[in-house]
């Protein structure tokens, strides 16, 4: 029987990757996910290399499971934070926010699987080239910050481009949007805003309830003029950045207004002023589960699912 090549790749039992989300996914997320089956992710955001060391050995202590680390490039530690997933033999890295072609030959080097996160159908290509091993594709559904590109839009056109295993991103939470990210070429999927209201997942309550209650409207892009576009949940704060958007506020002004305001949700379960970051999917995420319920939900479903497709496709021949 052939084998999912992602779980071939990643040796995990389902091609569901917990999506890294910056003060969100640490230890504890990322190995529930990894005992589940999926793939669980430390995000390393803007963070102290020596806090990222931690939260690896901590979940390496959680789990025998493989386990990634989403290193942001445009951290000032990158660089730093770069040589500890080297250091820690993490099984997987995923690189967002930037170009990672200057560190995938140390990682590839020390046996260590390079999953790049790409907007674009250029990017793909030459991360292909430069040694990735799989690329995760991001559409603008998504929550945090996003390209401009829709994931059915997207995923299609880099499959095509590339051989490589290609994931899914943006908008996927339950089994209906996973068989469809199979449909559409991709090899599995990576998650995040189900995710954030899993059990094992450390936000604040308050934060959990505002993506429980959010519907289909709910979410809103902030920071377009700065060339750095978020995806949140409407409050407060998003509706005082757009508004100062429109009057034509400076990058700099806007991005003090930005600055902290996820870990001020995350932390303190500040829905006014706290950036409550999530993807357009939070309306169909509509109670807080385990991490286990979550997964096998998500692929549990996918016979039922399959066969109403099979009855759709039924058409006089
Ligand atoms: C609150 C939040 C924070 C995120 N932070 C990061 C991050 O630090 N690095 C990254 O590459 N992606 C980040 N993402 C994107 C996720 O990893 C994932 O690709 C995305 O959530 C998938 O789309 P979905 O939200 O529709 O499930 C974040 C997403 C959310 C919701």
């Amino acid at each position: 029987m052939q084998v999912n090549k992602l779980c071939e790749l990643l040796h995990i039992k389902y091609p569901i990757i917990q999506g890294g989300m910056a003060w969100i996914s640490e230890a504890n997320l990322a190995s529930a996910v990894s005992n589940a089956g999926g793939l669980g992710v430390i995000a390393a955001g803007n963070a102290e290399p020596e806090w990222v060391r931690s939260e690896i050995k901590k979940a390496q202590r959680l789990t025998d499971k493989p386990l990634g680390v989403n290193i942001m490039l445009l951290s000032p530690h990158a660089a730093e934070v770069a040589q500890v997933i080297c250091d820690e033999k993490v099984d997987v890295v995923i690189t967002g926010a930037g170009n990672p072609g200057s560190y995938i030959n140390m990682w590839r080097e020390a046996g260590i699987r390079v999953v790049p996160v790409v907007p674009s159908v250029a990017l793909a290509k030459r991360l292909e080239q430069k040694g990735a091993d799989a690329l995760i594709c991001e559409g603008m559904e998504a929550g945090g910050h996003i390209g401009s590109l829709t994931t059915m839009a997207l995923v299609p056109q880099i499959v095509d481009a590339v051989s490589l295993p290609v994931i899914a991103a943006g908008g996927i939470a339950d089994s209906r949007g996973f068989l469809a990210a199979l449909a559409l070429g991709a090899t599995g999927v990576q998650i995040g805003t189900r995710f954030l209201v899993a059990d094992e997942c450390n936000i604040h309550p308050n934060y959990k309830n505002k993506v429980i209650k959010a519907r289909d409207r709910d979410t809103v892009i902030t920071g377009t003029s700065t060339g750095h576009p978020i995806r949140t949940l409407k409050n407060k704060l998003a509706r005082e950045f757009l508004r100062l958007e429109k009057e034509g506020a400076s990058t700099e002004d806007l991005h003090k207004l930005g600055e902290g305001k996820l870990r001020l949700a995350v932390k303190e379960g500040d829905m006014d002023y706290g950036s409550p970051m999530a993807g357009q999917i939070a309306a169909l995420v509509c109670k807080q589960e385990s991490v286990k319920e979550i997964i096998e939900d998500i692929v549990g479903g996918v016979p039922e699912i399959l066969s109403n497709v099979m009855e759709v496709i039924e058409w006089e021949k």
